[in-house]
């Protein structure tokens, strides 16, 4: 199995899942890490693990479609059979996700189906949740949907602000999503529930 793993910038789920993979817990090798940004942190990070990379820099293409059409050729070239995408912050098509239907997976920092979109932990403050959390779930063309892969919740303190609870969750994400992809690989059927120390299926 060969997987592309698609960020934006500082790839720290990237780097979680290419160790994952190059430590042998992940049954699949890291084969391509493309950014859609040059600037994205994440690129030196895979760089020094050995892996390819490559940026596909959306604001050279007048669309969407030529934008992915590049993308596919990237992945193409690489010989990809996955695409993990993490922290990758644009938008894809029906036509793509279609294309890698049932072979794309994304980590969304919230408990789906609620906060959908950005600016998540904000938003989960401010609705006064007392759990937050992240969810790995596989792609489907409407936004941060799809059947759910792994969860994971971390509980909200009283005194957390969108920055300390983003932390909380960003560790919690690392975990998860290695342990999720690894399911995935495998062809697990039900959901992954992770919750401090423990890992239950
Ligand atoms: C993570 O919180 C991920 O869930 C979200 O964007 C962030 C990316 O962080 N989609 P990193 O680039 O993996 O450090």
């Amino acid at each position: 199995m060969r997987a592309a793993i698609l960020i934006s910038g500082g790839g720290s789920n990237m780097v979680a899942l290419a160790d994952a993979m190059i430590s042998g817990k992940i049954s699949a090798e890291p084969a391509l890490v493309l950014s859609n940004r040059g600037d994205a942190g994440g690129l030196q990070k895979a760089d020094r693990r050995g892996i390819r990379t490559v940026v596909v820099d959306h604001r050279r293409f007048p669309d969407r479609g030529s934008f992915e059409t590049a993308l596919d050729r990237e992945l193409q070239a690489a010989d990809v059979d996955m695409i993990c995408l993490a922290g990758f912050m644009r938008v894809l098509t029906a036509d793509f996700v279609g294309r890698w239907s049932g072979r794309m997976v994304n980590i969304h920092p919230s408990l789906l189906p609620s906060f959908r979109g950005l600016n998540t932990h904000a938003r989960a403050i401010a609705a006064g949740v007392a759990v937050h959390g992240c969810t790995v779930h596989e792609v489907t063309p409407e936004l941060d949907d799809g059947p759910i892969i792994g969860q994971a919740m971390v509980p909200v303190d009283p005194d957390d602000d969108a920055g300390t609870l983003a932390a909380r969750v960003l560790q919690m994400e690392h975990r998860l999503y290695p342990a999720c992809v690894e399911a995935f690989v495998q062809g697990a059927r039900r959901p992954l529930f992770l919750s401090g120390d423990q890992t239950t299926s």
